[in-house]
């Protein structure tokens, strides 16, 4: 009960052009109505983003992918089926009715909808789609909990709690041309998942280095201390003040404190944990840096080490 009126006020924010962060399976977002221009400003100012970074739209009915995009492609409405409601973001051609700013100038916009039955019920009652980035200072650590949003944003007032994140990576983000797809960015809905939908596609991941994509920068989702991946950068060599990120239950020697984020390895198990034992370590104040362990680059570990070599980006040797 408490819940349903939560979310019917957080709705009549969004209908006022206010903001709300909102949980999804894959992180927290912080919300605006996607067709109000003035609202989604709000949300790049708060955020402190950049504005050539566009902004994924959240829709709750896929009948809305065809009042959002200006080009019908048979193949949207097939991975929507497939993959919606979930953490998969297909850029198609947008409809002049999305206003620039969502999408940076750019012609194409971004739609999603997630597998929250909060998020589900916001955009229903709110009565628009919702242009919501993840609900972290740009640049910053993505939110997995509402602690993690009320951390960055003190002063917002709306937050819908929906307890801990499901997948904890943000979603993966595909174009799609002629050849096939490509993504702009790994998350849980793998190339392989992908392919069994489009068998005839030559599904690419972009790599980072190519990455035209706006948004797309080499450093990103950093914790406010240093980050270093094990045994793919030089390490300080005293790690009695370092905590050490065990991705498949292995002990360290020598450090001040071990996170397990998985105990036997489990992809799924370190995706979730991942950006939650990073906002631990970044608050104690007895950790000065910390060494994550890699992941095998396989399914959502290629999510993982993509989040964690943009975390590190800036502490390896050749960007010091
Ligand atoms: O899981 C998620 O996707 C979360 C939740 C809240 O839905 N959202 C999220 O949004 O991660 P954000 O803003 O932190 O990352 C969105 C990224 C952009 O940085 C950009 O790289 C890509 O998605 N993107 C969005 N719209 C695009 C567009 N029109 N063309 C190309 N890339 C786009
Ligand atoms: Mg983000």
């Amino acid at each position: 009960m408490k819940l349903t009126s939560e979310i019917e006020a957080a709705a009549g924010v969004i209908r006022n052009g206010g903001l709300v962060a909102f949980p999804t399976e894959t992180v927290y977002g912080l919300g605006a109505n996607a067709l109000d221009p003035v609202a989604v400003a709000k949300v790049f100012a708060l955020k402190e983003r950049p504005s050539f970074d566009p902004l994924i739209v959240h829709i709750a009915d896929v009948k809305d992918i065809n009042t959002l995009t200006a080009l019908q492609d048979e193949r949207v409405e097939m991975l929507a089926r497939a993959f919606w409601p979930g953490p998969l973001t297909i850029v198609v051609k947008k409809d002049p009715k999305v206003p620039d700013i969502v999408t940076a100038g750019l012609d194409n916009v971004g739609l999603r909808m997630p597998a929250n039955d909060i998020a589900l019920r916001l955009i229903e009652a709110s009565g628009f789609p919702i242009a919501a980035p993840s609900a972290n200072k740009f640049g910053q650590l993505s939110p997995t909990r509402a602690e993690h949003v009320r951390k960055a944003f003190p002063s917002l007032r709306h937050i819908l709690d929906g307890g801990p994140c499901r997948v904890g990576v943000e979603s993966t983000v595909i174009t799609l041309d002629d050849t096939g797809f490509l993504i702009l960015r790994p998350g849980a809905v793998t190339r392989e998942m992908l392919l069994k939908h489009l068998p005839a596609s030559s599904g690419k991941v972009k790599s980072v280095l190519e990455a035209a994509s706006p948004g797309h920068m080499p450093s990103h989702y950093s914790p406010a201390k240093p980050l270093y991946i094990l045994g793919q950068q030089p390490l300080p060599h005293d790690t009695s003040r370092a905590a050490f990120l065990s991705a498949d239950g292995s002990q360290a020697e020598g450090y001040a404190h071990v996170e397990i984020l998985s105990a036997k390895g489990v992809l799924t198990e370190v995706a979730v944990n991942l950006f939650g034992a990073l906002h631990r370590m970044e608050e104690r104040p007895d950790i000065e840096f910390i060494v994550a362990q890699a992941v095998n680059e396989k399914g959502i570990g290629i999510a993982i080490m993509d989040r964690l070599r943009k975390a590190a980006f800036r502490y390896s040797a050749e960007n010091l």
